[in-house]
């Protein structure tokens, strides 16, 4: 057998085993024509949309649980572990949480009671079943002048909606590992205003368990050294870390061909060489990164078609569109294994 052959038949998550738990975003599209490969090389799954507050509390109190449920027995089924995603978020939050019948804008109190039924519900359905929530997604700015992003928990409860939801998700399963999670963490400015928010959480002896790095990286940015400065920096916190939305894009931002029907052999390189490198170094820091989350798992299905250029097609997994294994995937077995 010749050693890529026998690379083909690693699982993912099996190389991985003794540094972090290797995740899935799926949906109920992906859990149907993934299934397979979900099952070999992952163990661990996220809900790409299924858990977010618009999804399961559309309106108030008629909650929709049948997607995240799906989700949650195909887990079970295959005993892979779940990571919960979302419950406070300033997208994907419908518009009635904010406001009285009549539109106007309900007041702090009761804002807050709205986030705690919401949280409860949903946590004490999953109980035991998630190891990890993304309790708080995205309050940080990317603005130089600001820290936190001006949103409507912010507007209305003001800075602590934070701790708060952290406090009501910690009542609702206080085994469930609570996780502050953003994008652009490797960005030295936000780093720093993400490191000092949850700085800030911890001294105040809020119930914080880990830092969620988004991860949607691309072929050279960010690079290297500033992925191992926020990794270091986020550790000093003595909290866990996960990476939870990895992907690697084959574009830089300003790329906007829209008539690639493929990617090239060029990119297939470059992102298999980015691969290991970025493995090598989350390998290094496997006492810290305890679960590592793709947004998805092959290109057939990415949220990078069409974001941010419409009609433009991205690969930017370690299977391809059928399913099959890339240049990136061995590359991940040979850092596994070194
Ligand atoms: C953010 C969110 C995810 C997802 C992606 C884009 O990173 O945390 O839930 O919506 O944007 O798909």
């Amino acid at each position: 057998m010749n050693n890529s052959r026998s690379m083909e038949t690693m699982k993912l998550h099996e190389a991985f085993k003794d540094h972090f738990l290797i995740g899935a975003a799926t949906n109920p599209w992906t859990l149907k024509k993934q299934s397979e490969l979900l099952k070999n090389h992952f163990n661990s799954v996220t809900a790409e949309n299924e858990m977010k507050f618009v999804s399961l509390q559309p309106s108030e109190n008629e909650f929709t649980f049948d997607n995240a449920d799906l989700m949650m027995s195909f887990a079970k089924e295959n005993g892979m572990g779940v990571r919960g995603h979302t419950l406070v978020w300033h997208n994907q939050t419908p518009k009635w949480v904010f406001e009285k019948q009549d539109g106007s804008p309900i007041d702090r109190d009761a804002l807050l009671m709205r986030m705690k039924s919401h949280i409860d519900t949903v946590m004490k359905r999953y109980k035991g079943e998630i190891y990890a929530w993304d309790v708080v997604n995205e309050a940080v700015s990317d603005k130089d002048d600001e820290i936190l992003r001006p949103s409507k928990w912010l507007d209305i409860i003001g800075e602590d909606f934070i701790s708060k939801a952290f406090e009501y998700a910690h009542e609702a399963d206080p085994h469930a590992l609570l996780f502050y999670n953003d994008y652009n963490e490797s960005v030295p400015e936000k780093r720093e205003k993400i490191y000092k928010l949850v700085k800030s959480l911890k001294e105040k002896d809020i119930p914080i368990h880990g830092v969620g790095l988004q991860a949607h990286w691309k072929l050279e940015n960010p690079s290297l050294d500033l992925i191992r400065q926020a990794i270091e920096r986020y550790a000093e916190l003595g909290l866990k870390l996960h990476i939870t939305e990895l992907d690697v894009s084959v574009f830089e931002h300003e790329d906007n061909r829209t008539d690639l029907k493929e990617p090239t052999t060029d990119m297939l390189e470059r992102q298999a060489e980015r691969y290991g490198e970025l493995f090598q170094l989350l390998k290094e820091y496997s006492r810290d990164i305890t679960s590592v989350t793709f947004w998805g798992a092959a290109d057939d299905y990415t949220w990078l078609d069409n974001f941010p250029i419409r009609g433009r097609k991205n690969w930017p997994f370690p299977f391809d569109e059928h399913h099959k294994p890339k240049q990136s995937f061995y590359e991940l077995i040979k850092v596994a294994r070194s």
